[in-house]
């Protein structure tokens, strides 16, 4: 039913790998030849504490025969991002794919959450795709080659109550996306997002009766495929849970056009139903396609 994704020989971070979907993203690409740096600080939910969550993904992985290294560099700082590609370049001397997926959360609502909160969610979740990306993206120019997978949330794209910082980060990494994959096109860097529901300690309690159907790899099984060389696809969100793999995707209406003179706000009032009506919407690939939306309108 299916062929190879082709890895052979290629290096892979995946952040974030100890636990939940990450593990499982490194299990999936070891499995299919990859060389994995497997990082993770192995703290807990809210992100405190450590352990050596990624060493015994490390072991487990090559008792199965596959190839892996240990990281246990934070992603929430500059320095740890640089330290965790520098580990990949000495001991596999590349970096082919990176996989952003550490993420913690600090649950409060808007008016009670505190300083700390709001920077250590941002700090690792999209603090850190800037932290590990930023070094990496360095090799994968000069080799023309590269692909990134970044993991925003349904959160993030749709929202969620008393996930404001988390939202917001996450939401963050579309843009980052957006841009990526237009200045990475030309060096053959393909950059996609995940959004992903799976079963793991993040959303323990949260899935009901049907948490079993929501095994991480179905998350890992697309996260492998957008990491490998088979992947083409470029500036994508894919939403993956359950065995369901779907798109989000943002849309652009031609909307309601008022004629060359400014309009007045009640004018504004009276269109409002013509303006929000998502009919002939298109989906843009870049900020030019809206502003060669805007010109079709004015007849230009
Ligand atoms: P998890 O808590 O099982 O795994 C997250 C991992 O990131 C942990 O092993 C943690 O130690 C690691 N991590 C945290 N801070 C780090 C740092 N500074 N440096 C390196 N590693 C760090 O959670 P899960 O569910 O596997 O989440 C994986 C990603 O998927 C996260 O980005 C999360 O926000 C996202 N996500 C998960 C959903 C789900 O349904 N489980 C839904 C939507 C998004």
């Amino acid at each position: 039913m299916s062929g190879p994704v082709g890895f052979d020989g290629r290096v892979v971070i995946v952040t974030g790998a100890g636990h939940g979907i990450g593990r499982a993203h490194a299990f999936m690409l070891a499995e299919h030849g990859a060389r994995v740096v497997v990082n993770d600080v192995g703290g807990a939910v809210d992100g405190t504490g450590s352990s050596g969550a990624a060493e015994q993904v490390v072991q487990e992985i090559r008792a199965l025969g596959g190839t892996a290294v240990a990281s246990t560099d934070s992603v929430a700082t500059v320095e740890g991002g640089a330290a965790l590609v520098r580990r990949a370049m000495e001991e596999f001397g590349r970096v082919d794919a990176v996989i952003h997926n550490a993420g913690i959360l600090r649950d409060r609502t808007f008016g009670k959450m505190t300083d700390e909160d709001v920077t250590a969610v941002l700090d690792v979740h999209l603090g850190g795709a800037f932290n590990v990306l930023r070094p990496a993206w360095k090799h994968m120019v000069e080799q023309r080659y590269g692909r990134i997978v970044l993991t925003t949330s349904a959160s993030g794209l749709l929202g969620t109550f008393g996930q404001s910082s988390y939202a917001a980060a996450k939401a963050g990494l579309i843009g980052l996306m957006n841009v990526l994959s237009l200045e990475g096109a030309r060096h053959g860097i393909c950059v996609n997002t995940l959004s992903p529901t799976a079963a793991t300690r993040m959303t323990e309690g949260m899935l009901g009766d049907l948490a079993d159907r929501f095994d991480p790899r179905h998350v890992a099984a697309v996260a492998t495929f957008l990491a490998s060389e088979r992947c083409e696809l470029n500036r994508h969100i894919l939403t993956v849970g359950g065995g369901r793999v779907g798109r989000i995707f943002l849309g652009v209406t031609p909307g309601w056009y008022s004629g060359p003179e400014p309009a007045s706000p009640g004018d504004v009032a009276e269109s409002i139903e013509e303006i929000c009506s998502i009919e002939d919407y298109i989906v843009p690939r870049s900020g030019e396609d809206e502003v060669a939306l805007i010109m079709k309108v004015l007849g230009a």
